[in-house]
């Protein structure tokens, strides 16, 4: 028998008060008592919502896998909710594990240190590191002291699909294959945390995300790059292939927006448009009825703050195609310049 949609409970915490209301520590409780019992519950992060489960027990992380349907050669990011269960996780605690946590937790970025022995091998795809985050998002450090046990949490999708940031587009994902979804509205950042490698000199970035280079650099001294747009032959970390993060519509950037964009226009078809305001504003754009232009945000906070939502909804208009204005190449594009290559990778690479 297919099991029943889950409950979507919505939490609150308004600024400025000590504590939660009362129904959103009930929520807490409940989704507490379910990750117990060995369940799934979607949990809101400042970055995207994740799929939770208690990460030192084998056979319910295992759950996640097979919820997300994620090879298990892909690791799980471990989510505390502070320092203290961060370093019980830990084999070793680097020094600039200590220095980064230190300045920018609780908050979107992920250290990678020796793993601690009570960390269970699928959490860490049976390799000797973990992955570990303390999110700004208070209201899910709140349930991981009630629940009292660190989390696992990829973001709570279908592997290789788009990152959720709202409980809806978890609803949409991943349906009855969750017990809970706790809503907490959209996400802040609404593009995954920097995942930073601490087990090398200098530190590495694997994955570019809201806190850029310079932020980490500033508090830590250097770090070396993330390297070479991702390929699929070469991931930066292990499961992180190029293709991830792919709306269900064919996405494109091209080198001429403006052109590709009328050339598809011409034979009927029907786009979508992500129009980036480079100032460029004599550019004249083509409009048609099957056209679809959204105009992005320029500054590039904002711009992955909207960026999935804004797929999520194209993805939804039965289009053929999306067309991108590429980002700048400055430095503090590189998250959504990743995320938006990694959309934009050939269909047929995995
Ligand atoms: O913002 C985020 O990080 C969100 C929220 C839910 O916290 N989570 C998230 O998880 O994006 P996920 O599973 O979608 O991405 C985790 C990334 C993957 O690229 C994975 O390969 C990498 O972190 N990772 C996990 N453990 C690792 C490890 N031990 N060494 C290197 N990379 C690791
Ligand atoms: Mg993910």
């Amino acid at each position: 028998m297919p099991r029943a949609l889950p409950d979507i409970l919505r939490v609150t915490w308004p600024e400025g008060s000590p504590a939660p209301p009362e129904a959103t520590d009930a929520a807490l409780d409940r989704a507490a008592e379910i990750l117990r019992r060995g369940g799934l519950v979607a949990i809101p992060t400042e970055t995207v919502y994740g799929l939770a489960a208690n990460a030192l027990d084998e056979e319910t992380v295992d759950g996640i896998f097979r919820a997300k349907g994620r090879p298990s050669s892909n690791p799980l990011i471990v989510h505390v909710a502070d320092d203290a269960m961060a370093r019980s996780l830990a084999g070793e605690w680097p020094q600039a594990a200590a220095i980064i946590t230190a300045a920018l937790w609780p908050g979107p970025v992920t250290v990678v240190v020796p793993r601690a022995a009570c960390v269970p091998s699928i959490v860490t795809a049976g390799g000797n590191t973990v992955a570990l985050r303390c999110p700004a998002q208070r209201i899910t450090r709140r349930l991981i002291e009630r629940a009292n046990m660190p989390l696992a949490a990829p973001s709570a999708n279908r592997s290789e699909r788009l990152s959720p940031t709202t409980a809806h587009h978890v609803l949409e994902s991943l349906g009855h294959r969750v017990d809970l979804i706790l809503d907490a509205g959209p996400c802040e950042r609404g593009i995954e945390s920097t995942v930073i490698d601490c087990t090398t000199s200098p530190p590495r970035v694997l994955r570019p995300g809201p806190l850029d280079r310079a932020s980490l650099e500033a508090v830590v001294g250097e770090v070396a790059d993330a390297g070479p747009e991702p390929s699929v032959k070469a991931p930066r970390s292990p499961g992180q292939l190029s293709r991830h993060y792919c709306p269900r519509t064919v996405l494109e950037i091209p080198a001429d927006p403006s052109a590709r964009v009328s050339k598809l226009l011409a034979v009927d078809r029907r786009v979508g448009w992500l129009v980036l305001d480079n100032g460029d504003s004599a550019r004249t754009l083509a409009t048609s009825k099957n056209l679809v232009a959204v105009p992005m945000p320029s500054d590039p906070a904002a711009y992955a703050k909207c960026l999935y939502a804004t797929l999520h909804a194209l993805d939804q208009r039965q289009l053929d195609r999306i067309v991108v204005d590429c980002p700048p190449s400055e430095d503090a594009w590189s998250a959504v310049r990743d995320r938006l290559t990694r959309a934009a990778s050939d269909r047929q690479a995995s």
